[in-house]
């Protein structure tokens, strides 16, 4: 993917980002996040995901809003489950994290750009949005980090 390299190559952000490693570090700023074949292999934050927080996330209407589009057994107390998109249970027998956390980050990137699911850390976020989302992503990188570490708990097996 040279144009995930390229990318790498142009953001000395993320250069700088990656060398404050732990805690501390800034988040990689939505334009630096480096894309492998749709996968991102580094945390975005260095921090490790909340699964409990990464629930909450998912489920808020305002936020991931996930079961707007997808079945998920485990929130089968929360109403109104859509079918869009594939069911989540056993998505961690599926997917690997960085596949996970590229799929939440930028759908497009992993999917391709047909796909109907919104890119969470992305600015590309459409051409019809409000005007104050513009330069916005969907989710903070820690409200990312939380729901992949909240689907890394959706196993069957
Ligand atoms: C507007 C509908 C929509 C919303 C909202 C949505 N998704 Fe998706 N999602 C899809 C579609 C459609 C696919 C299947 C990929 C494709 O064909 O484009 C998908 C695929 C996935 C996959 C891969 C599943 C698999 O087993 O292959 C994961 C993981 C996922 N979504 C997570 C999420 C999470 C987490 C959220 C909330 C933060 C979310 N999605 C919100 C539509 C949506």
């Amino acid at each position: 993917m040279h144009q995930a390299f390229a990318r790498m190559l142009t953001s000395g952000t993320l250069a700088a980002s990656l060398c404050v490693a732990g805690a501390q570090a800034e988040p990689v700023p939505p334009d630096a996040v480096v894309f492998e074949d749709g996968m991102v292999l580094a945390s975005l934050t260095g921090v490790a995901g909340n699964p409990e927080e990464g629930a909450k996330t998912f489920v808020d209407r305002r936020l991931g809003n996930c079961l707007a589009c997808h079945v998920n057994e485990a929130m089968s107390d929360h109403l109104f489950h859509g079918e869009v998109g594939p069911p989540l249970d056993g998505v961690a027998d599926r997917w690997e994290e960085a596949e996970i956390r590229g799929i939440v980050a930028d759908s497009k990137e992993f999917f391709g750009e047909e796909t109907v699911m919104p890119g969470f850390y992305s600015l590309n976020v459409g051409t019809d949005v409000r005007k104050d989302l513009v330069g916005k992503t969907i989710l903070t990188a820690q409200q990312v980090e939380d729901i992949v570490a909240y689907l890394l708990t959706l196993k069957e097996q």
